[in-house]
């Protein structure tokens, strides 16, 4: 919402000062393949299809498609747009987004590209695309038709270039100014908040003006605060920098709207953020024992379990029913040991400290099936792309264990960008000079109590463009075993060049059985999980073919059309999850995230958090944080560590929710619970506040007569409500 919210003040921006933009969303025609006459001006493109640019090219007639494709449009820019611009010497095109990779020619002429790494076209680098070229540049054709020709790469998944940011206008005197709002929001007494943030520039031009703010209700439009300062001075290096404060009347999300007047120019820029609000209640002293009610592990494997427990330190733990082979460290919860007989163990949890105890029934479940409820854990791609390195992993798992593993997050996952650029002359797969000393790092991740899992691909070359595992699957595996691996995200990225174009089911799932079989010969446990964007059905198939997990979708990123896009389409594979096996939606976009060494906050408003998380939990997705744990903000950590909201992922039935209601302005989802209760979670998909509800007499309440509200731990009278935009509402109900 907040990003629509933008849009529409950046429309109304462009009314005010006029500085009038050509819209370039509709008349694109699409051709799969690759030509280099694609990009002339003359080349008749009339036989070629129509494409929709606000979708992927996999939704238009091109499913599983990787490779090249082409974008033309033929476009008249009118002069015009010069005329009320302030400044007059660029022009800039934006271009939505490119999965992953683009060259775009003017009439013929190349004006800009954007590569992955090495400026290799062929590996991924997913993200929006603005071009700004001069207004003297003779490759625009001022006042006639111009033909934009785009020759786009996409190295797997969802390809193609969309989005909504289609348009040409002149770069004004607020191009590269922003608001720098990714500081954290402090929190006083009675609601009451607080935060700092700066106009950034990189031009040389002195921007003097005003900066004004408002915070309005999002539910009435009351504007219930307005401030104003004449004092707005910055200029490239100097950004202007401004505190505010402001008393928050209810316990729920307002809309602050800065906006800086340059006096000069008279031109302005506006953004739209809006505030957090907590709902977790604060952890009690006395101690309480969290995380999943059950953990498999094959037998003659290392057991690694923590026993997550909240509660004042030191915290003592104990554990009646061990089974021969285990042992449990009494001051930190952690269990260790081999169990070789097969069968359901049960055990009695119990932790101590000077408030009180709390105990807990608790099955190990040796067998083959393990992973039984969804995997809970930290992998680094959200936050730091190829940036990963060495340290960013121990600072994870440090946080983790600091802050997250007493409520059962357990994974450390490093994803793309860990691996050399060549193997050793014996074939062994070894890491990149970011992480010289794997084993060392992992056995520094297990100490904690938590696991480690690792990246690769069955192709020759990982989507960033490292080492992948193709011909070598025995040797990684064995590699991964030494090291202490113990789960493994297997992206299908550069394999699309050894399957054949369109493959088959059975040319799908066999890269997935060879790295099976190959994990089938290391002697400890690694969830396998798949990562081929949903291709093929995969949940039809993923279990039988020895997958924890498989994507049922393209990558995330962090705006409320990704996550509900991802998130409210999961039905279809929902009958699939179960113990062992889970659908993945893809990882989580709350806190700061980036894909790169530079970060910014989630661009999900606070409500589209609630909804996230509360929809990953009632489909049994596994929850894996995409974010800089370095940092984790009072906000986020409320959101990773609300137990009860957690328990609704980790239910031990394992089954995912069901869309129960689908409306235009709303949807239910109801899933089922071990205790023969269900979770319900009410989201208002609208832009304005909703009243939702369920009537005790609806079918899916019937017999049911507690009802509570997860978020906040409080029981309540009735399932229903009114709703922030884009928010929801998350219930629990028991007989
Ligand atoms: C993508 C995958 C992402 C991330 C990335 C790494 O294909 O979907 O989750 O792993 O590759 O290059």
């Amino acid at each position: 919402m907040k990003k629509n919210l933008i849009l529409l003040l950046l429309l109304g921006l462009f009314f005010k000062a006029g500085a009038q933009n050509v819209s370039l969303k509709k008349g694109w025609k699409l051709a799969i393949g690759d030509s280099p006459e694609w990009s002339s001006p003359g080349f008749d493109d009339k036989g070629w299809q129509n494409a929709d640019v606000s979708k992927s090219w996999e939704l238009q007639g091109h499913p599983s498609y990787d490779g090249f494709g082409w974008y033309r449009l033929h476009v008249v820019i009118p002069s015009s747009i010069k005329e009320k611009a302030y400044l007059k010497d660029s022009l800039l095109i934006s271009l939505g987004s490119i999965d992953d990779n683009d060259e775009v020619y003017l009439n013929g002429t190349l004006i800009g590209k954007y590569g992955g790494r090495g400026g290799d076209i062929k590996s991924s680098h997913y993200g929006p695309r603005s071009y700004k070229i001069a207004a003297n540049n003779p490759a625009i054709l001022w006042d006639r038709e111009n033909v934009l020709a785009i020759r786009v790469y996409d190295t797997g998944g969802d390809g193609g270039m969309y989005g909504s940011n289609f348009n040409v206008h002149m770069a004004d005197i607020m191009e590269g100014v922003h608001f720098d709002t990714n500081s954290d929001f402090s929190y006083g007494d009675k609601n009451s908040l607080g935060k700092s943030i700066k106009i950034v520039t990189a031009n040389r031009y002195a921007y003097k003006g005003t900066l004004s703010f408002t915070v309005t209700d999002p539910e009435t439009g009351a504007v219930i605060l307005s401030k104003k300062t004449d004092t707005a001075h910055f200029t490239a290096g100097t950004p202007f920098s401004w505190w505010f404060t402001f008393s928050a009347a209810k316990k729920r999300s307002y809309l602050i709207t800065y906006t800086f007047k340059d006096r000069r120019s008279g031109v302005e820029l506006s953004e739209t953020e809006t505030t957090p609000y907590i709902l977790t209640p604060a952890l009690a002293k006395t101690p309480k024992i969290n995380g999943a009610d059950v953990f498999g592990v094959r037998p003659g494997h290392p057991v690694l379990y923590l026993i997550p427990a909240t509660g004042l330190k030191p915290l003592t733990y104990r554990a009646k029913g061990l089974p021969s082979g285990l042992k449990l460290n009494p001051a930190t919860g952690i269990i260790t040991g081999v169990v070789d007989k097969e069968g359901s163990y049960p055990l009695v949890l119990t932790v101590t400290n000077r408030k009180g105890s709390a105990t807990k029934k608790f099955t190990l479940a040796i067998g083959d099936n393990i992973g039984l409820t969804p995997a809970l854990g930290w992998n680094s791609w959200n936050a730091w792309g190829l940036s990963v390195n060495d340290e960013k992993v121990r600072t994870s798992a440090r946080e983790m264990a600091q802050r997250l593993s007493a409520h059962g997050w357990s994974y450390i996952n490093i994803d793309d960008g860990w691996e050399a650029e060549k193997r050793t002359d014996d074939g062994k797969i070894v890491a990149n000079s970011k992480f010289p000393d794997m084993k060392g790092l992992t056995d520094f991740v297990h100490g904690l109590g938590l696991r480690m899992g690792i990246y690769s691909s069955p192709g020759p070359r990982t989507c960033g463009g490292y080492l992948g595992s193709w011909q070598h699957e025995d040797d990684d595996a064995l590699t991964y075993g030494e090291w202490g691996i113990d789960y493994l995200k297997y992206d299908w990225c550069s394999y699309g060049e050894i399957a054949p174009h369109h493959p088959n089911l059975d040319e799908m799932k066999k890269p997935y059985q060879v790295m099976r079989s190959s994990l089938n010969k290391a002697s400890r446990d690694i969830l396998f999980s798949f990562c081929q964007y949903g291709m093929g059905d995969v949940w039809n198939w993923g279990a039988e073919v020895g997958g924890n997990s498989w994507r049922t979708t393209g990558d995330i990123t962090d705006t409320w059309n990704s996550m509900s896009g991802i998130g409210f389409s999961q039905d279809k594979a929902a009958p699939l999850a179960g113990p062992g096996h889970f659908n993945d939606p893809d990882m989580l976009v709350v806190g700061k995230v980036g894909w790169g060494p530079s970060l910014h906050n989630t661009r999900l408003t606070f409500d589209e958090q609630y909804t996230h998380i509360s929809l990953w939990s009632l489909l049994s997705s596994p929850l894996l944080i995409g974010c800089d744990m370095g940092h984790l903000d009072r906000f986020t950590l409320s959101l990773l560590t609300n137990d009860e909201v957690i328990a609704i992922d980790q239910d031990a039935l394992g089954k995912s929710a069901r869309q129960y209601i689908k409306k235009d302005g709303y949807q239910v989802w109801v899933k089922e619970l071990k205790d023969g209760g269900k979770a319900i979670g009410l989201f208002n998909t609208a832009d304005k506040y909703q009243t939702i509800s369920l009537s005790k007499t609806n079918a899916a309440l019937k017999g049911y007569t507690k009802f509570r509200d997860v978020w906040r731990q409080q029981n309540i009278a009735a399932v229903g409500g009114s709703i922030a935009p884009h928010g929801v509402l998350l219930i629990r109900v028991e007989k």
